[in-house]
């Protein structure tokens, strides 16, 4: 029988949607399929071959599962793959599926980035959004522009060594009246910020932001994290029924401290950052090329954010 062209068509949904991205450590995936790898040991010093204080590679978490294992000594402050660099386009929607463990709840940690690459001007967000540990939460973190910091829109209490699964749901845009993000833990999706909405309107792209994953700051002490799955597609389906389901064995969803917590207003009051964020980040992005960007961008930004974060955190209610 010849098959029509309304056949062929009718066969359309039967074939798998189309996955931006799929890294599964269980097959041995290279970190190279996940994207770019960018290792920093101290500030503005990149590495470009695994030592044994600084490495990403595929191996066994603790359990012995394969995960692509990102591994830091003290000191060091960045182990982490870029992925779809140059590839995420404005005004559209992207769904970030993330499985990871990190060995310890180290302040300050970062285990994922929505980072500003090519600002469309010195006033947008350096990292509109992140995923980090502040005072032994996981965070979901949103910065507005470049004069307000990080603020915490969600926060769940994670478990060393626990495999989680996070989706990041993301539409892409310079304003909050066309941009938005919303969060799954663990097959759950989350309420995010004061208003507790499933779908918060974010700036989420003020330049050409890109996913990064692994681990970033909290150099304090030595830094093991793991990443098992990671798949991006357009749609939340596109990411398959296994994913995001309920993987990890942390406490779960404690409330949140973005919503519960007025983190905000004293956050927003630490204005002292946004001098050395701008100065220190106009130079190196404008001159030099991705390699040497990061390492300045986020040195110049991370310090006085810090400063900041933390004494905001520190001023606010303390649930
Ligand atoms: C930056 O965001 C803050 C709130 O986080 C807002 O009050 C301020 O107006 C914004 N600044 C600009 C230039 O958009
Ligand atoms: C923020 O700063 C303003 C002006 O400096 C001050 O009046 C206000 O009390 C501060 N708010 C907080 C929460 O620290």
């Amino acid at each position: 029988m010849k098959l029509s062209l309304l056949t062929l068509l009718s066969l359309l949904p039967l074939i798998p949607a189309k996955l931006l991205l799929d890294y599964d450590a269980t097959r041995g995936d290279p970190p190279t399929k996940l994207g770019t790898i960018e290792m920093e040991s101290t500030r503005g010093h990149r590495e470009f071959t695994n030592t044994n204080a600084l490495s990403i590679k595929p191996g066994k978490d603790s359990t012995g599962q394969p995960a692509l294992h990102f591994h830091r000594d003290k000191g060091n402050i960045r182990a982490e793959v870029r992925a779809l660099k140059g590839e995420i386009e404005d005004g559209k929607t992207y769904y970030i599926g993330y499985e990871f463990a990190m060995a310890d709840v180290q302040e300050s940690l970062v285990v994922w980035q929505f980072k500003t690459y090519n600002p469309t001007d010195q006033t947008t967000a350096n990292i509109p959004l992140s995923l980090e540990v502040k005072r032994n939460k996981l965070n979901l973190h949103y910065q507005r522009n470049r004069s307000s910091t990080r603020q915490s829109q969600w926060a769940v209490t994670p478990e060393p060594n626990a495999v989680n699964s996070v989706v990041l749901g993301i539409r892409t845009a310079a304003t909050e009246d066309d941009g938005w993000v919303e969060l799954y833990w663990n097959g759950e999706q989350q309420v995010l910020g004061d208003e507790k909405v499933k779908r918060l309107a974010a700036a989420t792209n003020p330049g050409q932001s890109e996913p990064k994953f692994g681990a970033y700051r909290g150099e304090e002490i030595d830094v093991d994290t793991f990443v098992y799955r990671v798949r991006i597609g357009e749609e939340l389906g596109d990411l398959g029924d296994g994913f995001g389901k309920g993987v990890g064995n942390s406490d779960g969803y404690d409330g949140g401290d973005g919503g519960d917590c007025d983190d905000d207003s004293s956050d927003v009051n630490s204005s002292n950052d946004d001098g050395s964020d701008d100065g220190s980040d106009d130079g190196s992005d404008d001159g030099s090329d991705d390699g040497s960007d990061d390492g300045s961008d986020d040195g110049g930004d991370d310090g006085s954010d810090d400063g900041g974060d933390d004494g905001g955190d520190d001023d606010g209610s303390d649930c």
